[in-house]
């Protein structure tokens, strides 16, 4: 979490920092900062978010050329002024910012507060940047030695960016842990932690690998070191990402955007893999590693969040149709319980921001114990994506509103076809069952568009709702992951505490809690299970529990017990997590707009989560 963005040039630095920190807020809005270096350096930064600090920076002296800026998601000390990055070192003469976790932070600022050291913040950053400061003036090193120095005693996960007084065309930047990519311009460079605030200025970027340092300098080349001081090539890649996707586009929010987005994004999933023709889908990253797949004794999907969802979907879908066992874990439980995984396993990581520092662990754990590690990704490039053996992208384009919405709908997608991938090459299923569902999944793009038309529908039901403390959300089979993804969805923007259950499990507890205040959202949509849904809603109803019903358009039973209905189109029901999702979504957000919340920035939360 943290976004931080630098730039060295020819230009005036502020325009490019504060517009890419707009860019990079979803990544945490605590606090911001920015500082320039312009004979000296002067650094500028405040609580809240980059506006706050748009506002602060008024009649101050914001030129120079050469610049960095921060947005926190705060994890050492609370999000206040002082707290805020850039952090200086004591003589001024550093500044830095970070994005990570310094863990042996405490002895490091014990041991410089021995030697003499003010400290003016409680962050671990401030502690690196000291240290950086301390071994430069005290062991007789040129800066980039002395970051080297630092860094090769700091424990936990960082990406730095550094500017230094003595050094006035020289931005010095490394990572380990949490993401930094350098763009490179006519006679500019721009660094970001990810790829948004460069793509208006540039396409060609390097992705700085972990242990990494560049020493970026006005007019000349990119210089990239390793902390131990081995010389690297840069890999110049060019972006491939569409600008409008960054924007609103007449949106008031990017979570409205993104949703509305689904039809396009799980088109653009589907996009190039399936040939009807000859009945095929292909998978490309698959390809390579085919006998590993066909042969595997087992299928673990990690995640963490909403992606954790999609796998718990697709754990339905594979062991269905390709009849291979899987298993789902949270990364954060995974890589700290000793898991039994070998080479006859494949873990399969999923991750919109391809960035989440436990799915990384989890994934260099499996891949240590020799599995075959895979990754359905949205953003291309990300570290996720190029610590995998190989992978698939969702190609949902970018998703900026903090609560996940398309990226879930394409992550299911592509674990769908990957599914169908491995039936046919297992033989598991026919060709025309392939087929038929094949053309049913072609068919879900249009089907979501008309699920939106419910969009002034759910407006007036969010109403009703707006003041409810609890909801429940219950599923079975295919739709019981939709059930935790639609409270999770509530919980995150609005605020409002809701559970998602198995149905049936709610005779086990959260029955307890239901009376005529308790709105539970109940997915009823056609399915081999829809009687046993329909008894858990008269079970609801028999208590005054008000039930909100997702149902398949033309259903009676359900939709006649129901206080409320919600009717989407028909379709297979392994594919009906892709529609029943999208009602949930939609009445989440007019929920939480309805309670005046801050829809794309929820309190707390970030969408990228580099430490663990
Ligand atoms: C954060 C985000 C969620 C996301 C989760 C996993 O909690 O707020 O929206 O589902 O991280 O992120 P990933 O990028 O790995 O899918």
């Amino acid at each position: 979490m943290c976004g931080i963005v630098g730039y060295i040039g020819s230009k005036e630095a502020y325009p490019i920092l504060i517009n890419g920190l707009k860019r990079l807020e979803y990544r945490g809005y605590d606090s911001a900062g920015i500082a320039l270096l312009n004979g000296d350096i002067n650094l500028y930064k405040t609580k809240g978010k980059v506006a706050d600090l748009e506002a602060y920076v008024v009649g101050k002296n914001i030129k120079g050329t050469i610049g960095i800026g921060h947005t926190r998601w705060a994890t050492h000390g609370e999000p206040n002024d002082v707290n805020a990055h850039p952090h200086f070192s004591e003589s001024k003469n550093l500044a830095v910012i970070h994005n990570g976790i310094i863990e042996n932070y405490d002895v490091i600022k014990e041991k410089l507060k021995n030697d003499g050291v003010h400290f003016r913040s409680n962050t671990d950053t401030e502690v690196l940047i000291q240290l950086i400061e301390y071994i430069y003036k005290h062991e007789n090193v040129d800066l980039i030695k002395a970051i080297q120095l630092a860094l090769g005693q700091v424990i936990g996960a960082y990406s730095i960016v550094i500017l230094s007084k003595d050094n006035p065309n020289t931005i010095i930047a490394a990572r380990k842990g949490s993401p930094l990519v350098v763009g490179i311009g006519k006679d500019e460079y721009f660094l970001a932690s990810d790829a948004s605030p460069i793509v208006e200025h540039t396409r060609d970027v390097v992705y700085i690998n972990d242990e990494e340092i560049a020493i970026i300098r006005k007019g000349e080349e990119l210089v990239l070191k390793t902390i131990k001081n081995q010389k690297k090539t840069p890999f110049i890649e060019k972006l491939e990402m569409d600008l409008n996707a960054l924007e609103k586009e007449g949106y008031d929010h990017f979570m409205l955007k993104e949703i509305f987005e689904q039809p396009r994004s799980i088109r653009d999933s589907i996009r190039g893999r399936v040939n009807l023709k000859k009945d095929t889908i292909t998978m490309s990253g698959i390809i390579d590693f085919e006998e590993r797949f066909l042969n595997a004794r087992r299928i673990i999907f990690t995640a963490a969040g909403t992606s954790w969802h999609a796998a718990l979907v697709g754990e339905y879908i594979i062991e269905e149709l390709v009849k291979i066992p899987v298993e789902v874990e949270y990364a954060s439980e995974f890589r700290y319980r000793n898991p039994i995984i070998d080479d006859k396993d494949i873990l399969i990581a999923i991750s919109q921001s391809g960035e989440t520092a436990d799915t990384l662990a989890a994934m260099r754990l499996a891949k240590e114990k020799g599995a075959l590690v895979y990754s359905i990704c949205n953003v291309v490039g990300s570290t996720i994506a190029r610590t995998s053996h190989a992978g698939s992208y969702t190609h949902a384009g970018p998703e900026i509103g903090v609560a996940s919405t398309k990226a879930f709908t394409s992550q299911v997608t592509v674990i769908f076809l990957i599914a169908l991938m491995l039936a046919q090459k297992k033989g598991k299923i026919s060709n025309e069952k392939l087929r038929k569902l094949i053309i049913e999944l072609e068919k879900i793009p249009s089907v979501v568009e008309e699920i939106l038309q419910l969009n002034d529908q759910i407006k007036e039901l969010a109403r009703i709702f707006t003041y409810a403390r609890n909801f429940l959300y219950l599923g079975r089979g295919y739709n019981f992951p939709v059930a935790l993804e639609g409270a999770l969805k509530l919980k995150e923007i609005s605020y409002i505490h809701a559970e998602g259950y198995p149905a049936a499990e709610m005779k086990h507890g959260p029955i307890a809690l239901i009376d005529k205040k308790m709105p539970v959202v109940v997915i009823a949509v056609d399915s081999l299970i829809y009687e046993k849904i329909v008894s858990n809603i008269q079970e609801i109803k028999a208590r005054k529990g008000k039930v909100i019903a997702v149902v398949t358009k033309g259903d009676k039973t359900a939709a006649a017990l129901a206080d409320y209905v919600l009717e989407i189109p028909p379709t297979e029901e392994i594919l009906s997590p892709l529609v029943s999702v999208i009602p949930l979504q939609l009445l989440s957000y007019h929920i939480a707009v309805m309670r005046d919340c801050e829809i794309d920035q929820p309190r707390n939360l970030a969408k990228s989560v580099t430490v663990e």
